[in-house]
């Protein structure tokens, strides 16, 4: 019964709003803002008022709360789908009212955590419904236990937050998420979540005990009340399917005092291909203890174009074992001890991040972005190693193109020991690297927009003799909408299974869509890369 009615709702009330946001005059507009606010208002707890914390385009500051958090610049511009009205919530019953109050009113929902979505799907829709976003920047408390070596943190925080309030407290203990300290909370860990420590202890959601989710009923539930299916689902599976998360308990994870990093690079003169080519054979049987990147790039000196290789590396040890380590395991890379610099794992954060040495650790507490332009990201993972000449051939290539930069991110380790079952994330065992290609450019616009989405697809196209196939197999934090979108009409099931399949592999996928079938039937959270309900 339940199914039927959801069905009918997809298909006979969709239509009928399209119509309505087609001919809608800004008065019907505006009426349904002021109908979806009265409801805020009434619905919010009136220890709690909603009022203060709700932005429609008619208050001043709607522009700034809106671009705060706007980390792509890509979509800043006047032609960028906007929301109706944001919500700053104070407290979790403003989430839940949004929630309860968006259903009557059919609007959509978008929840913003730290804003970092590569295609900015937490605050921009595409889909034909107008929308809203709830923004949680004010939920955001960290409580670290370290005698039970655990965290509770609201989605709000940053990742800059949470490793600040866990060095607070030990020099000892760590968190093994990403590297960028503005990334947020809600959109990282619920998508999986990687950053150094990732060939040690595994991903984010490797190692989250449990969570706090506010459900399409605008129930708020725990890892016992809602259940081990959709615990494993919002862990990994993307929470924007299954509800807003409020909080995840991390299990935090232990570091050395002293840790060693190092940022070597390498040019094609200095036999990079070779370094490459014996990077991809060895960077993911290395030590557990080590993280050594390669990112490629593009160098430009006088007309000339060249390739670049940087080694950005962590190492959970002293620098004579690194050293050692890396003399006998990647001699090509030519390390020398007066490369590397020790530290406590939290300097480390900032030099991985780019800041210079010796800036304070209070730095991660910002809120602003190091520096933001207008960008495009794609992924990969691959298999088998590359040889010498393929990468040859890969450096011509990004030569042909501007403003190619390709991010080798090491596995193995813990990765390949997690079942791909384990968590939503399928890209476990028998992955060397993922490639992350990043680009990005000057000029604001659509049109320089393009043309580097152009170069940077068919970099992408160029890629597919060396990496994953059937399917090429994608990574779910890395959001891309080239490959796949679910306008969640009739062909929904289809057009899901494509992405769906590179995001989580077949067996993963299907489970997501049972669970999200149970937990929201209606489909009521949904965006371009939604879990679709089960249905064919
Ligand atoms: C500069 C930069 C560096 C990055 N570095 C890394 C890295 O090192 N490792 C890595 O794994 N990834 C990295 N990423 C990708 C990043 O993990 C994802 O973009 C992630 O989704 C961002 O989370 P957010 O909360 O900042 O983003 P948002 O844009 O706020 O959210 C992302 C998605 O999650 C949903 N969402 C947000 N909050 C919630 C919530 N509370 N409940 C349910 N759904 C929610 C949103 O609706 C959206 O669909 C980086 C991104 C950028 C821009
Ligand atoms: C936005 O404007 C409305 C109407 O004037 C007002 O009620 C609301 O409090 C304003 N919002 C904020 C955050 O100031
Ligand atoms: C985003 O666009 C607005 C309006 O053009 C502009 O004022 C603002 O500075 C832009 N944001 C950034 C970070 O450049
Ligand atoms: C590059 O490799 C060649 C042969 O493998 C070697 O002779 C040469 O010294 C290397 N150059 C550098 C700069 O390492
Ligand atoms: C470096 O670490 C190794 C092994 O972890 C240890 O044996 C050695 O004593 C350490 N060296 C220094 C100088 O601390
Ligand atoms: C990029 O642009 C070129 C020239 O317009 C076109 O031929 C090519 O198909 C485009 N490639 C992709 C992947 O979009």
């Amino acid at each position: 019964m339940a199914i039927t009615s959801s069905f009918n709702i997809q298909i006979f009330i969709f239509p009928l709003l399209v119509v309505l946001l087609c001919t809608q005059s800004s008065e019907t507009s505006t009426s349904i803002t002021d109908r979806f606010t009265q409801c805020l208002n009434n619905q919010a707890d009136p220890g709690f008022p909603i009022s203060g914390q709700l932005y429609t385009p008619h208050n001043s500051s709607f522009p700034s709360v809106l671009q705060a958090y706007i980390r792509n610049l890509r979509f800043n511009e006047s032609t960028t789908p906007k929301p109706i009205v944001i919500i700053t919530a104070l407290h979790p019953s403003h989430i839940q009212a949004a929630v309860v109050c968006a259903k009557t009113h059919r609007l959509l929902m978008k929840t913003r955590s730290g804003g970092h979505d590569y295609e900015g799907l937490s605050y921009i829709s595409y889909l034909n419904q107008p929308f809203f976003v709830v923004d949680t920047f004010n939920l955001r408390s960290i409580r670290v236990n370290i005698e039970d070596e655990t965290a509770w943190v609201q989605t709000g925080a940053t990742l800059g937050e949470v490793y600040y309030r866990i060095a607070e407290k030990s020099n000892m203990h760590a968190f093994p998420a990403g590297i960028c300290p503005t990334v947020g909370v809600g959109g990282h860990f619920s998508g999986g979540g990687y950053g150094n420590l990732m060939r040690k202890y595994g991903l984010s959601v490797d190692n989250i005990v449990d969570a706090q989710l506010i459900n399409v009923n605008g129930k708020l539930l725990n890892r016992k009340s809602m259940g081990e299916d959709l615990f494993w689902a919002i862990t990994g599976g993307g929470g924007v399917s299954f509800g807003v998360v409020l909080a995840f308990k991390i299990k935090l994870v232990r570091v050395p005092p002293v840790v060693t990093v190092f940022n070597i690079q390498r040019t094609s003169e200095q036999n990079l291909s070779t370094i490459a080519d014996r990077w991809i054979q060895v960077a993911n049987k290395l030590d557990n203890d080590l993280f050594l990147r390669m990112i490629l790039q593009v160098i430009n000196t006088n007309g000339e174009k060249t390739i670049g290789g940087i080694f950005p590396t962590l190492y959970l040890g002293n620098s004579t074992a690194l050293v050692t380590l890396l003399n006998k395991d990647f001699p090509e890379l030519g390390v020398q001890i007066s490369d590397c610099i020790e530290m406590r794992w939290i300097e480390s954060v900032l030099f991985y991040t780019n800041f210079p040495i010796g800036t304070p650790t209070t730095a991660l507490l910002s809120r602003t972005a190091q520096g933001i332009n207008p960008f495009k990201v794609k992924s990969d993972y691959v298999k088998n190693p590359i040889s010498k000449e393929g990468f040859k051939y890969i450096f011509e290539k990004m030569k042909e193109l501007e403003n190619q930069m390709l991010i080798f991110n090491p596995y193995g380790g813990t990765m390949s020991e997690i079942s791909e079952f384990a968590k939503p994330f399928p890209h476990r065992s028998g992955n060397i690297a993922k490639i992350q290609y990043y680009v990005t450019w000057d000029e604001l616009g659509v049109e320089a927009a393009d043309r580097y989405l152009n170069f940077t697809r068919m970099m992408y196209d160029y890629m597919t003799p060396f990496v994953s196939m059937n399917p090429r197999e994608a990574f779910l934090n890395y959001r891309d909408l080239d490959i796949g979108v679910n306008n969640h009409g009739k062909n929904a099931y289809v057009e899901g299974m494509v992405y769906g399949h590179k995001y989580f592999k077949e067996t993963n996928y299907k489970r997501l869509m049972m669970v999200k079938r149970r937990v929201d039937p209606t489909n009521f959270f949904r965006n371009e890369q939604s879990i679709p309900t089960l249905s064919s």
